[in-house]
């Protein structure tokens, strides 16, 4: 199994590229950078990742990329992670960035860009790896920020993939962004959003009716209402699960107790994503192999995942075949 899982043509269609940053790298960068960290060494790092739940998670992820301040230090976090990730079988990555935990900071969103932007040229030049970019707006700051974000973004619009929706989502619904995302819609820029992870399954509806996402990121809560899950199930609406993710911050207590098998069961649009693996216990082989080991599950439905992260991947119509191709040779 360990081997059809890595030979697994995965996509994974949740990664905050900020959540991929391994200790050893946030070291390298600190010192580079002359910046002072809270720890002495790796090991105080790892030690420290044992979260309560989400805003106990957001506090070290805002902490940790601290680090990153010039062009090469977003280039060195991006292709770090995609070399990595090209190594455990991954073909294709929509990495979410944060640009207002940057700019708070000082550092431009030119620097973001032209980073990600040489990371993922090299990536899909050199490693037969594809990258999808998604513009996250942090959710608990205000909306004027995020719409003003969105209009400093117009030299990127065009390469965009979609905009979304991140970090605490208790008391932060989806309507609080309906301006944004309607000014993103009428830019023609497709629209995902982070729900029901922490947040009720109200927050899958209200982003759907509300922000008119094509995605929803996590979505495990819809099992909370009927009506969620049929309209979920009717519209196939893909759902980004990040299993490790969910069991690091407390929103199961153990992978056993999970959702996915039931979330296949009712018919939905499952795949399975890292969501910030250097934080969470590993990349997408380390969770499709828990997966294998809690669920039990064969490789028919993991198969049946793969193709559904293939077909809502952001993807251009020649990549997509040649994915589904190499998914039906494994
Ligand atoms: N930002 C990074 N990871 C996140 C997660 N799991 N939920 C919300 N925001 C995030
Ligand atoms: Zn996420």
């Amino acid at each position: 199994m360990h081997d059809f899982l890595r030979n697994l043509p995965k996509v994974e269609l949740h990664l905050h590229i900020e959540g991929s940053l391994e200790p050893e790298l946030m070291f390298a960068l600190a010192q580079r950078n002359g910046i002072e960290l809270p720890y002495d060494s790796v090991q105080e790092v790892t030690d420290a990742y044992h979260f309560k739940d989400l805003q106990g998670f957001l506090t070290l992820y805002f902490q940790g990329m601290s680090v990153l301040r010039h062009e090469e230090d977003f280039y060195d976090l991006a292709i770090d992670y995609f070399k990595r990730a090209r190594n455990e079988g991954v073909m294709h990555i929509d990495m979410h960035f944060d640009p207002q935990a940057h700019l708070q900071r000082g550092v431009p969103l030119d620097v973001v860009m032209t980073g990600l932007l040489k990371a993922k040229q090299e990536a899909e030049q050199t490693l037969d790896l594809s990258i999808g970019m998604i513009m996250a707006f942090l959710r608990d700051r205000p909306a004027e920020e995020a719409l003003d974000v969105l209009e400093q973004a117009s030299p990127y619009w065009q390469i965009l993939d979609a905009v979304g929706l991140d970090s605490a989502e208790q008391n932060n619904p989806p309507a609080k962004f309906a301006a944004v995302f309607e000014r993103a819609k009428q830019l023609g820029l497709v629209r995902v959003a982070h729900a029901g992870e922490e947040g009720p399954a109200e927050y899958i509806q209200e982003a759907l009716d509300v922000l008119d996402v094509q995605r929803i990121d996590h979505g495990v809560r819809c099992l909370e209402s009927d009506e969620v899950v049929a309209r979920l199930r009717s519209d196939q609406t893909v759902l980004t699960v990040c299993p490790l993710s969910n069991v690091s911050l407390k929103v199961v207590n153990d992978l056993r107790d999970h959702p996915l098998p039931r979330l296949v069961a009712e018919g939905l649009k499952v795949t399975i994503s890292s969501d910030d693996p250097a934080y969470f216990g590993g990349g997408m082989l380390a969770n499709h192999i828990a997966c294998a080991e809690a669920f039990g599950w064969d490789e028919a439905v993991f198969r049946q995942l793969t193709r559904n992260a293939i077909e809502e991947a952001f993807v251009s119509p020649s990549r997509r075949e040649a994915l589904l191709a190499r998914l039906s040779s494994v």
